[in-house]
This record gives structure tokens, C-alpha cells and sequence, in this order.
């Protein structure tokens, strides 16, 4: 029998609307709320990330307590405390518990946050897995208060209860909640790992995490300088779309679309305008830019790409430093050889500027599978599939280490896509090697917004390669060294075996003292195998400091695999 149809009256009394939190109720695992370890990575992730972007734009040396407690089979509490510039009582609520809510969201400013949706998200979890609100302490320089947060999902609005003012005068950000369908776990994806390489790629960060046995790790600052402040920049013309355009437009507070170009974008000057007015003859550009038209605004966009224009600002990133990448993989790895390189920053989509950093470790534990622990596995979804390859990979975007989806990531596409046999690596997968990258930009393109990997973009890709093939160049040279110097070895100790059984029967034919031949044999022998070569002195030498600089005296920096 067919089935009565249904009118669209009736279908459509089905029709709601609903928030963005509650579309991330339903859909956690968006945010990283998948399996059990990861759920508490990803909520350390977050606070962690926030007092450490925070500090470094109020300029303050950061210094972050963690505390994880377990309270109850899967059930932990997270309390994260920074001496950042504190949260101004008026915003605490949207703050940390408004989806899509924070300050980070329209700046072209390398930040670790981007979305305005990290500290909400824990809300969120805390509240759909045990039913409690976040409690907050924050002091700025004008206030110091405790209150409880938490959000309306349906309406996506944030809840304060129990506002009170506190007695102090320290600045600074505690949040602390209880969770549910978590735990603690000392594998690589756990918040010991995740906290450690956090420290190695942020020298200027103290950070005390508590861990629920009670055991307290320190990982105390390498140095009090803190890193390059990173620069707010406008968006360069080339690297915005139709949609951006209308959107910088609409909330423009200039009275012509000439003066929002020059104060909305980078490299816009009079000169361009003119430039511009020459090709967009039929958009009158002095009227309004909160009532252009979407057809204006992609003629203008579209005449954006027939102008020349200065490159972008550069000078607007903060990276890790070679040192330190090399001193974080020599903590992690303990390899016999290390080889960084950071490139020249780059552009991509046109306006937006990345710089690639990147190493290699050889020996050591490079290369080790990854320990993925059963109850890992068993409720990691989405992380389920990982080929082994990706254990060697370590992922860093804006000094922020990534711990899941590696899968899905430009840096593991990137390595992966090298012809590793060219550098004397038969099987990248079955080697004692691992590979480091670090991706900073003011806009990092993440393929979720989990954050956990970096979209698939050409340019970035292309970058990352060469970084690696350069660091991969040094490998080449350091077990070519090596490897002959095996060759060598082998061959001298085989040799020694016959000297004396040979002196012994040239003695006897010759009639010679047996002793002396042996001793000029043996001094032939010597001369000819245990005297390194120039180029097993200088393997010698690197092995000894540990490291190399990749590219010296070789190829240049644009250098392609061949
Ligand atoms: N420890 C803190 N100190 C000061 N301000 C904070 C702190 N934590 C959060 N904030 C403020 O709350 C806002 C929202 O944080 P949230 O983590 O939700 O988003 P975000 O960091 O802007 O972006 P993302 O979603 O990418 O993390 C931040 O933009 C920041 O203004
Ligand atoms: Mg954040």
C-alpha cells in the first residue's frame, strides 16, 4: 500500500530553528569531544591555548597551572589558572560561554584562537556530561570577582550565577568545571603529552600541571624573553573573497568605499583607488560601503586581481626558532642526528601570510609507533584509522601542537608526498626518522573546527615540502657519511683477521721476521681503512654537536626536488 502523502503544510510544521549550540550539543565530536582521552586533551587544549594567547597580548610572562582530578569512573575535574590580564566582568558570560563569541575572530592577528568557540565549547561539554556550570575567578586592573557560568543551549546565551567580588590583586584567569566521558591517560595523546610539547614549542611558558595520582610536573620557562609580538595586519586585496568584501563593507564605519578600502586593507593607497576607478567605471565609489551590492563588491574583487600590488606585511608572525625546535626534538626524541630549517615567510589564497619551520629527527626514538592504548582506539572514532606513518610526523600550527585528525592535515600530505629513497630513506613508514613542522599564520585554514589539522592548501603544501626536503638534504649527507663509514669498519676488521695468519706464511716463504710483517701489513691496513675522509670528519663533526644546518654551501633556498 503506498503511504499517504504528506502536504508541505504538514511537513513543514515540523520546521524550527536552532542555535549553533545546540548544532554543537548534537555534534561534539566537531569540537574534539571524541573518546574519552581526547575530550580531556581538547579541554586542556583550550584553556591552555587561551591564558597563553592572552599573556602574550597583555605582554606578561605566562605561568599556567593545570590540575586534573579524577572524581569518578570517567568523570574528571579540570582547573586551569593563568596570570594573564583577567576577563572583564561584563564579558565573562559571552566570553566563556557563548558559542562564536570572543576577540580574536575578525583579526588578522597570529593568535592560537580563532573561532570564538573553544572555552564555550567546554561549557558546553561540561554541561551536556554532568549538568554543572564552569566556576571563573578572573581580577583584571579594576576588579576581581568569582562567579559560576554556564550557557542556554537553545538560545545560546550565556548564564551567570553567584557573581561575587573577590579580595585580590593579581591579575589573572582561573576556570575550573567537571566532566564527563573523559579520562586521563599517559599516552601520546593525553594531556601530559600534549602539555609537554606545548612547553618545548613556547620556551617562554611555565606551566604546573597536577596530574590525579597527585605527581606534579613542572615545565619550568627556558628563557624570560618573550616571543616576537606578533602584529596585527589588514587584509591584503588579494586574499578576500566576494563575501568578505560585503561583510568588512556592512560593518564599515567610513562614509565612502574609498576611505573603507584604504583603512579596511593592506598596500590600498590613492594611487590604487585611481588604479581601481579605471576598471570598475560603473561602481560609484564614493557612495556608502554599508549599502554596496554584492554585484559591486565582486566587480571590485574581480578588478582586485588586474592591480599590482605590494606584497603583503610579513613581519607579522611569531615563530618557534630554529634553537628551539631543535632543542623540543632532542627532549622528545633523544635522535643521533637533528636538522632544522625555518623558511622565508609566504603567502597564500593570494594576501594571507604563513611561515614554515621545520626538522628532522634520525635515530634515537624518531620514528617509534606511536603507543595507541586500547581504550584510545576503542573510542576514537574518528581517529581511528591512522597508518604508522603519521606517528613520525610532529604537527604544530601557531606553536599549538596537534595532537589527533593527522590524517586529514597539510603537514602529514606534505611528508608523505616526499620521494624519501632520493635521500637515502628506503621506507619513510620503517625508519628510526620523524619529521616536525610548525605552520604559523595570522589565519591558519583548519580543516574542522576542532582545529587538530590544517586544510590541504597547494601553497601550503608546496612550503612545507621544500622546508622538509632541505632539512631531508642534511639527513642525506649525515647517513651518506655514516653508512660509509660502516662500509669502511667492516672491511678493516675482516682485513685484520688474516694480517697475522698472511705474516705467518710470508714469513715462511720469504724467510722475513714474521713480526716485522705483520706490523707493516697492520700499518697498511690502517692507513688504508680507519683514516676517516674529509666528509666522514665532517659527518663526525655534525654528529658530534648533534645537528647541522641544512642547505649550507648547496642548494639555494628555492631549490625543487629534482
Ligand atoms: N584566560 C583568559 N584570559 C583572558 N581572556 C580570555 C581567557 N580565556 C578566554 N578569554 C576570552 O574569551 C574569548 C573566547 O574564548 P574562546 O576560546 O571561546 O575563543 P577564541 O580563543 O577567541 O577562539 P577559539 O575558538 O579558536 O579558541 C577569547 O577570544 C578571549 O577574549
Ligand atoms: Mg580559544
Amino acid at each position: 500500500m503506498m503511504a499517504a502523502r504528506q502536504s508541505a503544510d504538514e511537513i513543514f510544521r515540523e520546521f524550527k530553528e536552532h542555535s549553533i549550540s545546540e548544532f554543537f550539543r548534537r555534534n561534539s565530536q566537531m569540537l574534539g569531544y571524541s573518546g574519552k582521552v581526547r575530550s580531556l586533551t581538547t579541554i586542556v587544549h583550550e584553556y591552555l591555548s587561551n591564558s597563553l594567547d592572552a599573556c602574550e597580548e597583555a605582554g606578561i610572562l605566562p605561568e599556567v597551572k593545570i590540575a586534573v582530578k579524577e572524581l569518578a569512573e570517567s568523570k574528571y575535574s579540570v582547573t586551569v589558572s593563568d596570570n594573564g590580564p583577567g576577563i572583564p566582568g561584563k564579558h565573562v558570560g559571552k566570553a566563556l560561554a557563548t558559542v562564536l563569541a570572543g576577540t580574536k575572530f575578525h583579526r588578522y592577528l597570529q593568535q592560537r584562537g580563532q573561532q570564538g568557540i573553544g572555552a564555550s565549547g567546554c561549557t558546553l561539554f561540561s554541561k551536556i556530561t554532568t549538568g554543572k556550570s564552569i566556576h571563573v575567578k578572573s581580577g583584571t586592573s579594576r576588579e576581581h570577582y568569582e562567579c559560576d557560568v554556564t550557557l542556554d543551549i537553545k538560545s545560546n546565551k550565556s548564564l551567570i550565577e553567584n557573581m561575587k567580588k573577590m579580595d585580590s590583586d593579581a591579575t589573572g584567569t582561573e576556570v575550573s568545571g567537571e566532566f564527563g566521558d573523559v579520562k586521563y591517560e599517559k599516552s601520546d595523546h593525553g594531556v601530559y603529552e600534549y602539555v609537554k610539547r606545548t612547553a618545548l614549542s613556547n620556551p617562554h611558558v611555565t606551566i604546573r600541571l597536577t596530574e590525579p595520582d597527585g605527581n606534579e610536573a613542572v615545565f619550568l620557562r627556558a628563557t624570560n624573553e618573550l616571543p616576537k609580538r606578533a602584529r596585527e595586519i589588514k587584509p591584503h586585496p588579494l586574499g578576500i573573497t566576494t563575501n568578505d568584501l560585503v561583510d568588512f563593507a556592512h560593518r564599515s564605519e567610513s562614509r565612502k568605499i574609498t576611505s573603507f578600502l584604504q583603512e579596511s586593507f593592506a598596500r590600498v593607497t590613492p594611487m590604487k583607488i585611481d588604479e581601481l576607478r579605471g576598471i570598475v567605471k560603473d561602481v560609484d565609489l564614493d557612495s556608502d560601503p554599508r549599502s554596496i551590492k554584492w554585484e559591486d563588491a565582486e566587480k571590485l574583487v574581480k578588478a582586485f586581481k588586474e592591480i599590482k600590488w605590494m606584497a603583503p606585511e610579513l613581519d607579522s608572525l611569531s615563530e618557534i626558532g630554529e634553537k628551539q625546535i631543535e632543542i623540543a626534538i632532542k627532549n622528545i626524541l633523544n635522535p643521533v642526528f637533528v636538522s632544522v630549517i625555518e623558511r622565508k615567510p609566504r603567502v597564500f589564497r593570494g594576501g594571507i601570510p604563513f611561515v614554515v619551520e621545520a626538522g628532522i629527527a634520525y635515530g634515537g626514538s624518531a620514528g617509534k609507533p606511536r603507543e595507541i592504548s586500547k581504550a584510545e582506539a576503542a573510542t576514537a572514532p574518528i581517529d581511528g584509522q591512522r597508518s604508522s606513518s603519521e606517528g613520525n610526523i610532529l604537527r604544530f600550527a601557531n606553536k599549538v601542537p596537534l595532537l589527533f585528525d593527522a590524517s586529514n592535515c597539510a603537514i602529514t600530505e606534505a611528508a608523505k608526498g616526499i620521494d624519501w629513497k632520493r635521500y637515502s630513506i628506503a621506507n619513510f613508514d620503517e625508519e628510526p626518522i620523524s619529521v616536525l613542522v610548525n605552520v604559523s599564520s595570522v589565519y591558519v585554514p583548519y580543516s574542522g573546527v576542532g582545529k587538530q589539522a590544517i586544510s590541504q592548501e597547494e601553497e601550503i603544501i608546496d612550503e612545507i615540502k621544500l622546508a622538509v626536503q632541505d632539512c631531508a638534504r642534511a639527513l642525506q649527507r649525515y647517513l651518506g657519511g655514516v653508512r660509509s663509514k660502516e662500509v669502511q669498519e667492516s672491511r678493516y676488521k675482516t682485513i685484520m683477521r688474516y694480517v697475522s695468519q698472511l705474516s705467518g706464511d710470508l714469513s715462511d716463504i720469504t724467510g722475513a721476521k714474521r713480526e716485522e710483517i705483520e706490523k707493516s701489513l697492520k700499518a697498511l691496513v690502517e692507513q688504508r681503512y680507519s683514516q676517516p675522509s674529509d666528509e666522514e670528519e665532517e659527518a663526525d663533526q655534525k654528529q658530534e654537536e648533534g645537528g647541522s644546518k641544512p642547505g649550507e654551501g648547496e642548494k639555494g633556498e628555492e631549490a625543487e626536488e629534482e
